[in-house]
């Protein structure tokens, strides 16, 4: 599969190291252009590479990892999303220090975000954890539990990635909903799971 990242930061290396050892390729993409990510694809090595936002919404799957306040460009940016699969990585921070929380009017986040990718089939994924939490790399690493949510058949693509890929994908429903679970205040938001056995009935 090829995975794009709309957003080149903390969220998309982190995915990028735990889907490439499984054969799969990676284009970044940030504001500041290709050749700024020459050091970080040059470090991920063979199967990543650096494109703009347009390419990394032409992939199998693309993953928007911007900050809260980018969403908007960053979504514009692309011509068309009709029948993309986009994966939603972000939490709606506004600004730190104070946190303040980005207004999204009693709807989800991930609603918010489908409402500026007309056409798109958005996914909500990866948001509900630290990075730090999926940091490591190892093929032995914990089997850390990771929510999706979404109204549509391209659950089953990322299902399947995160369950490859040596993580355990539980979907929480649609985007209104299993979205409301994980999303920032949610109460799923921030909850380390870990499967250590597995009891098979
Ligand atoms: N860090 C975590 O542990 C974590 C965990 C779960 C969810 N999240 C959420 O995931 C999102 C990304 O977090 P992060 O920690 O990866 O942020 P980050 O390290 O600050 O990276 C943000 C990236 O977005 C890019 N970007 C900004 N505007 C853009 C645009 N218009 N078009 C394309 N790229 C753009 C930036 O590129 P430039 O450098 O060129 O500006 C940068 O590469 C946030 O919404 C965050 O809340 C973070």
């Amino acid at each position: 599969m090829k995975i794009g990242f709309i957003g080149a930061g903390v969220v998309a290396q982190t995915i990028a190291r735990q889907v490439l050892p499984f054969g799969h390729r990676v284009l970044l993409s940030n504001r500041r252009g290709p050749d700024s990510l020459a050091s970080v694809v040059k470090e991920l090595g063979t199967g990543a590479e650096a494109g703009t936002p347009q390419q990394a919404a032409e992939q199998d799957i693309v993953v928007l990892a911007v900050t809260w306040p980018s969403v908007q460009a960053a979504l514009f940016s692309v011509a068309d999303w009709k029948d993309r699969i986009l994966v939603d990585a972000t939490n709606r921070v506004a600004g730190y220090n104070p946190l303040t929380l980005g207004d999204i009017s009693g709807r989800t986040s991930s609603e918010i975000v489908a409402d500026l990718a007309p056409g798109a089939k958005v996914v909500k994924a990866f948001s509900s954890v630290p990075m730090s939490w999926i940091s490591n790399f190892s093929p032995s690493k914990p089997r850390t539990v990771l929510f999706i949510s979404g109204d549509d058949e391209a659950k089953k693509p990322l299902n399947d990635l995160i369950e490859q890929v040596g993580f355990s994908c539980v979907d929480l429903g649609s985007l209104s909903i299993g979205g409301r679970l994980q999303q920032l205040g949610g109460p799923l938001a921030g909850i380390k799971l870990t499967f250590t056995e597995r009891f098979v009935l």
